[in-house]
């Protein structure tokens, strides 16, 4: 694992407090990788990926989905609306809550999903509480990964599932100098390799079904990303926004060759938790959730 001692939680709160309108101006709903085949657009990309982790996942109607680190929603609503599972989606930020819910309303979905602003790495919920667990490119933020784990691993009903697509540190120690730049302009406080998710998950008490490394369909979102900034004025008015905001528009490249170099990975993991899953079309659980 890679460790950057200079993050801290109020930093990474104010990051996605002053980015996300940066975000959906120059990348969408979505706050994560595009999934490429060759030249689509972001929005095509993004939504692959998010498919492609439904798919791992097993999605099925009615189930309940938590969707950690929900940004404005964007898995949290179509999870919703074309999966038809009643999602939780949780964030640090009020402004990503506040967008969030905003858009299931404007989708049509907002009795079917529910927006927290809470810290993923304190909150609680009842114990068997989600069918799924839904994670998208936010435990690079946490601070204890390990302990995170054990308590989603409580949250999920017997069957259950956890799904995840994460930022990975590389195997090699030579990438580390690559990596560490990137956890300080990406607010990552470590970043572990795929070994240390494999060994966090099954201590959590869930069995890993898949493990896939998705580095060289994730990779060209970076260029992509440069090429948005330097065509329109986002660059330079996120500039505006302080020293934390420079240091992370200037290393979307730093990130591009993190993958190429080896540095850095991007994986999928599926881990399942033992018993039995029951089915999710039966029950419309919506009314209590008002
Ligand atoms: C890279 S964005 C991904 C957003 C979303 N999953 C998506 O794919 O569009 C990271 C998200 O994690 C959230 N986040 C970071 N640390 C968190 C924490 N400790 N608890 C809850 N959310 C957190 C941020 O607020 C942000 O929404």
């Amino acid at each position: 694992m890679i460790v950057c001692p200079s993050i801290t939680k109020r930093s990474i709160r104010r990051h996605y407090e002053l980015a996300t309108p940066f975000y959906r101006l120059l990348w969408g709903r979505h706050i994560h990788h595009g999934l490429w085949e060759k030249d689509e657009s972001p929005a095509v990309a993004q939504q692959r990926l998010v498919d492609h982790l439904a798919a791992a996942a097993a999605l099925a109607p009615g189930q309940a989905v938590l969707d950690v680190g929900c940004g404005m929603g964007g898995s949290t609503i179509d999870l919703a609306r074309r999966y038809g599972c009643l999602t939780t989606g949780l964030t640090l930020s009020a402004v990503q809550r506040g967008w969030a819910a905003l858009a299931a309303r404007w989708q049509g979905v907002s009795r079917r999903t529910r927006f927290l602003q809470a810290d993923a790495e304190t909150i609680d919920f009842p114990p068997a509480s989600f069918d799924v667990v839904w994670i998208i490119e936010c435990s690079e933020h946490f601070f204890d990964k390990a302990a995170f784990f054990r308590r989603a691993a409580g949250w999920l009903r017997p069957g259950g599932r956890l799904a995840e697509c994460a930022w990975l540190a590389g195997d090699s120690a030579d990438a580390t100098r690559e990596a560490l730049l990137v956890c300080e302009a990406f607010l990552c406080p470590s970043l572990g390799t795929a070994e240390d998710y494999h060994s966090w998950l099954t201590a959590a008490g869930l069995t890993v079904r898949t493990f896939e490394d998705l580095t060289a369909r994730v990779a060209p979102t970076w260029n992509v990303c440069i090429r948005r900034v330097r065509a329109s004025g986002i660059g330079l008015l996120g500039r505006l926004a302080g020293r934390e905001m420079c240091l992370f528009l200037d290393h979307f490249a730093t990130l591009g060759n993190a993958y190429r170099s080896g540095a850095m990975r991007y994986g999928l993991f599926l881990a399942e938790k033992a018993g039995y899953r029951s089915g999710g079309a039966a029950v419309d659980t919506s009314a209590k959730r008002r």
